[in-house]
């Protein structure tokens, strides 16, 4: 049995499951994406653990990374998914996941994704306004399905993490305002072909505080408790996801203290709850390799010009996302502070600025880690670049997931019309 997540062997070079970083470069080329199965599986087994003194499911966020095996292994492993756009539901059907596992999240579901998710069936959707209430229910009612429908509500917390990936405030375009929550979900109530389920919140991304999730949770019982008390049904509790990890790869997402939470608040409530997990699932079992093109030195800065790009990885420009960056093989004790950048015509495109890193020379490799949620999902052909392949390590043995795209595949999405 290897180690689970990368490692570094007895020659201080990275390995994952007994395999060498630098084979699996040479084998598929760089820009590369690997991903770590055992510890997808591993953070799946804690999340697992973490909720099941209480009655609830996992739906994997897949958001944070929809590559078919991935949504794939998932499933296999138990979870059902938490979508946002019908492609992310043809994805999760295309991977044998069961609709009747996932939901439909989402402030701008269009009405024939709508009538899409409800002719196959979906589990439920998660509405994030009453004029969004009132198309599904036209659409419902037309084709006489029945739409189960959960009310995510905006509960007005700031958590603390970067403003673009903070969900809960009143001011962005989340959710439904905590005073309008009963009279819409008293609604629900009269409409004909909608079942009410419950009600959810997600508050963001990236949460390390959690008295942000006890307060947004409590809230969120207590007016569950408050509709309860006036007769109404509310069998569900989506608590959503937003749990932290560690870019640093300092301690594993803090689990545990999630899980006091849970119970404090929900042990024997009589609520069935649903998580919906992206980033604690599969964030650090991701890397993605890099080969260095060159070093360029001007009088202000060292450049180490890598041949990953922004279009691979657009977090470290979009979230100023911070991202471990160490060489593939043995670390040098020569180090030299270097902003670490890709060849896009762009000067966001970097990976760090005034990093302190190994000296490292032309055709080494370097790993940027915890790149398996949000990375490799918001790729891009900018610049004409084409996709990283992705690579999937499982029982010691390398898979192939994302193929090797060629540029004709990319010319080939387009037609050429020529204008006199
Ligand atoms: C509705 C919803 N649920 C779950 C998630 C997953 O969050 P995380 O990856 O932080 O766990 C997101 C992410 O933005 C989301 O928008």
């Amino acid at each position: 049995m290897h180690k689970i997540g990368f490692y570094r062997d007895g020659n201080g070079d990275l390995n994952i499951q007994g395999i060498k970083i630098t084979s699996l470069a040479e084998k598929y080329g760089t820009p590369l994406f690997i991903y770590d199965a055992g510890l997808m599986k591993e953070r799946y087994n804690t999340f697992f653990d973490t909720i099941k003194e209480v009655q609830g499911n996992i739906h994997y966020a897949v958001k944070a990374n929809d590559a078919l095996s991935v949504i794939s292994y998932f499933a296999k492993l138990g979870c059902g998914a938490d979508i946002v756009s019908i492609g992310e539901f043809e994805k999760c059907i295309a991977a044998g996941m069961s609709p009747q596992k996932i939901i439909f999240s989402g402030v701008g579901k269009d009405n024939h994704e709508i009538e899409f998710a409800l002719k196959n069936n979906i589990l439920q959707f998660n509405i994030e306004s009453e004029e969004e209430l009132n198309d599904i229910s036209t659409i419902a009612s037309r084709l006489k399905l029945t739409a189960n429908v959960c009310l995510r509500v905006n509960p007005d917390i700031a958590p603390k993490t970067h403003k673009k990936i903070s969900t809960g405030e009143k001011e962005t375009k989340f959710g439904i305002d905590f005073q309008n929550v009963k009279s819409i979900y008293k609604k629900l109530h009269q409409l004909d072909f909608i079942n009410p389920v419950g009600l959810g919140v997600h508050i963001g991304s990236q949460i390390f505080d959690f008295n942000f999730f006890y307060r947004a949770y409590l809230n969120l019982k207590n007016l569950a408790d408050e509709l309860r008390l006036s007769g109404y049904t509310v069998p569900t509790l989506d608590l959503g996801g937003g749990i932290g990890i560690n870019y640093d790869n300092s301690s594993e997402p803090d689990f545990n203290n999630y899980k006091k939470i849970i119970l404090n608040l929900f042990k024997e409530s009589g609520y069935h709850l649903s998580f919906e997990p992206g980033r604690s699932l599969i964030a650090e079992a991701g890397i993605l390799i890099t080969k260095v093109i060159r070093n360029k030195k001007t009088k202000e800065k060292n450049f180490i010009i890598v041949d990953a790009a922004m279009n691979n990885l657009i977090r470290p420009t979009l979230y100023d996302a911070y991202h471990k960056i160490e060489t593939v093989k043995k670390i040098s004790n020569t180090e030299i502070i270097a902003d670490i950048v890709g060849p896009i015509c762009e000067t966001g495109d970097f990976f760090a600025l005034d990093r302190k890193i190994s000296k490292v020379n032309s055709n080494d490799l370097l790993a940027i880690r915890t790149t398996g949620a949000y990375s490799s999902v918001m790729r891009s052909n900018y610049n004409a670049r084409k996709d990283a392949i992705e690579v999937m390590i499982y029982n010691e043995n390398d898979f192939q997931i994302r193929k090797d795209e060629a540029i004709k595949d990319i010319i080939s999405k387009e037609e050429i019309i020529v204008f006199d």
